[in-house]
């Protein structure tokens, strides 16, 4: 059994999309964190943020880091605002190694533009809030990961490069 792999990193940096494809490389389980707290309240991230409010949706974050700290081989695509609780990242790290998914500025704006799913981005100045959120959430990624992981290349290849390296710890 090896230590869970998690995958971190802001909204649209490709958490999910590599995660899987790792998770196939390795033949590990893949967890989305989003959509495992989505399961847990039967209610999706746009309801829990409407109807809940934020702060609950982030103590349902630390529960759910709390309890797949527990767990062992698991490839966890974190939510966007996971790590940034300090908590968080402490418990994930207990059984796993935390990899930052580093994406540019521009891209990610360029990614996100049509997104409407995602709570924090459904408001006209989109380009703005998504500028703000990199630049305070940056150093803060950072902080909270083992390693920074450059994904220049395709999703594939992003995580045969992860699996190669971390796959065996
Ligand atoms: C969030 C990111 C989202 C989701 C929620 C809040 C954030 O996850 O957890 O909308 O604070 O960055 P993704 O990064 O998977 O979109």
């Amino acid at each position: 059994m090896s230590k869970n792999i998690i995958l971190c990193g802001f909204m649209g940096s490709g958490k999910t999309t590599i995660g899987h494809r790792l998770a196939v490389l390795l033949d590990r389980p893949f967890l989305d964190m989003d959509a495992y707290i989505e399961e847990q309240e039967g209610m999706t991230i746009t309801e829990i943020f409407a109807q809940k409010g934020e702060e609950a949706f982030r103590r349902m974050e630390t529960e759910a880091c709390r309890t797949l700290s527990k767990e062992k081989n698991l490839i966890i695509g974190s939510g966007g605002g996971t790590v940034l609780r300090e908590e968080n990242a402490a418990l994930l790290r207990e059984n796993g190694v935390i990899l930052l998914l580093d994406v540019p500025l521009w891209v990610l704006q360029k990614r996100l533009q049509y997104d409407t799913h995602r709570p924090l981005l459904q408001k006209p100045n989109r380009e703005e809030i998504i500028r703000d959120l990199y630049h305070q959430r940056t150093p803060l990624y950072r902080s909270a990961a083992d390693y920074r992981v450059h994904t220049k290349k395709t999703a594939l290849q992003t995580a045969e490069f992860i699996a190669r390296k971390f796959g065996n710890l």
